[in-house]
């Protein structure tokens, strides 16, 4: 079926593609949003319709999440990979010690940050299988009186993630970046979650943070402004001008995700629509091969190789006269890499795993 707008099927690891819904409505407002007369682009963060824009995107992404009392909900800029630094710099005292979780590409560049500022010791990592699979979190051997707990909770380069909310005794922080919002999930078990925008939230340029308000008391009382969790707190994310136009995208996909029934029918979509692609993995006899071990693929990053680097490169130039496009793994896992975000249709899925099994009829 032709997609609206003459669109094509962007697996794209991020920025990714977003729901037509939300561009449609983004359109119609962006010359004159709502009768202020000018776009979101050009609007004041002072005003008073602005503000009801930001306030109304925490208030759908608190009901989203089911974020409970006690936490607090900021928007910022540098991305997740600033979060990277302002998590040890804010919460790594001297002398103290904070446990990482090493699944793939991303976790180890979390760790590398906290080691510019203290201690931080690895307590899992799978780089000898060249990070395929991920630990049971009640086997992980945890720092007596670590700071923290630091995992990425799902790899998108890797496509390796956890299936479950951990439940540990210390503080724990996560890298959500590329699996936010896709299933449900019990906040209560984290002190701080992060997310970059670009992949299940909406445009570059923002990073969530949830934090519970026990844990950010933690934080140092003065630090540099815009690396001040607290300050930024304080001033409802707008200490300095925010990146008002992707908060402004990201509050309509929280609408587009609640009407769509919330975070369990998202997941239960985003089962249906992996399991159409791994299916043509798993019943290609070999011809593809999964990079993740079974418990541990990810629902939104799906990583297979090829028989040889010509197939591949074929594979990708085909699918994407097909009209499916950013089919390239990385050069880490080699392959391919579809991402199957939220807003990836399952017509999309669908006719991807039409063309695996084909190719690999024609080509096995
Ligand atoms: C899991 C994960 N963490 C962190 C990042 C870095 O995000 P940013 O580019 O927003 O700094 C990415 C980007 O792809 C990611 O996938």
């Amino acid at each position: 079926m032709a997609q609206p707008h003459g669109r094509i099927f962007n697996f794209s690891a991020g920025p990714g593609t977003l729901p037509v819904e939300v561009l449609e409505q983004a359109k119609e407002d962006l010359l004159n949003y709502r009768g202020t007369g000018m776009s979101v682009m050009e609007m004041s963060h002072r005003s008073k319709a602005y503000e009801q824009i930001i306030n109304e995107a925490e208030a759908d992404l608190r009901s989203l999440m089911g974020i409970p009392e006690g936490y607090k909900v900021l928007f910022l800029q540098g991305g997740a990979s600033l979060q990277f630094s302002m998590i040890p710099m804010s919460f790594l005292g001297s002398g103290q010690t904070a446990d990482y979780v090493v699944t793939g590409t991303w976790g180890k560049k979390a760790i590398e940050a906290a080691n510019m500022v203290g201690t931080a010791a690895k307590i899992f990592d799978a780089k000898d299988t060249n990070y395929n699979r991920v630990p049971e979190f009640g086997g992980l051997n945890l720092t007596a009186g670590a700071a923290y707990v630091h995992f990425t909770s799902n790899e998108t380069i890797q496509g390796v993630e956890f299936k479950e909310d951990p439940n540990l005794p210390v503080p724990v922080v996560c890298d959500m970046s590329s699996n936010i919002l896709s299933r449900p999930l019990d906040v209560s078990k984290y002190a701080l979650i992060y997310a970059g925008a670009q992949k299940n939230m909406g445009p570059a340029g923002v990073a969530l943070v949830v934090v519970r308000e026990d844990f950010l008391a933690k934080a140092p009382e003065k630090t540099h402004p815009m690396l001040d969790y607290r300050l930024q707190s304080e001033n409802g994310s707008m200490y300095n001008t925010p990146p008002c136009w992707t908060i402004y995208i990201c509050g309509l996909v929280y609408k587009h995700l609640l009407a769509k029934g919330g975070l369990k029918a998202m997941h239960a979509v985003n089962e249906k629509k992996a399991g159409v692609v791994y299916n043509a993995i798993d019943s290609s006899n070999g011809f593809f091969k999964p990079h993740a071990e079974p418990n541990c693929r990810s629902l939104m990053n799906i990583t297979f190789t090829l028989p040889s680097d010509e197939l591949t490169a074929t594979f990708i130039s085909e699918a994407k006269a097909e009209g499916m496009v950013e089919l390239k793994g990385h050069r880490s896992v080699g392959g391919c890499r579809a991402s199957t975000y939220n807003s990836m249709p399952l017509e999309g899925c669908e006719k991807l795993a039409e063309f695996m099994k084909a190719f690999a009829a024609k080509n096995g």
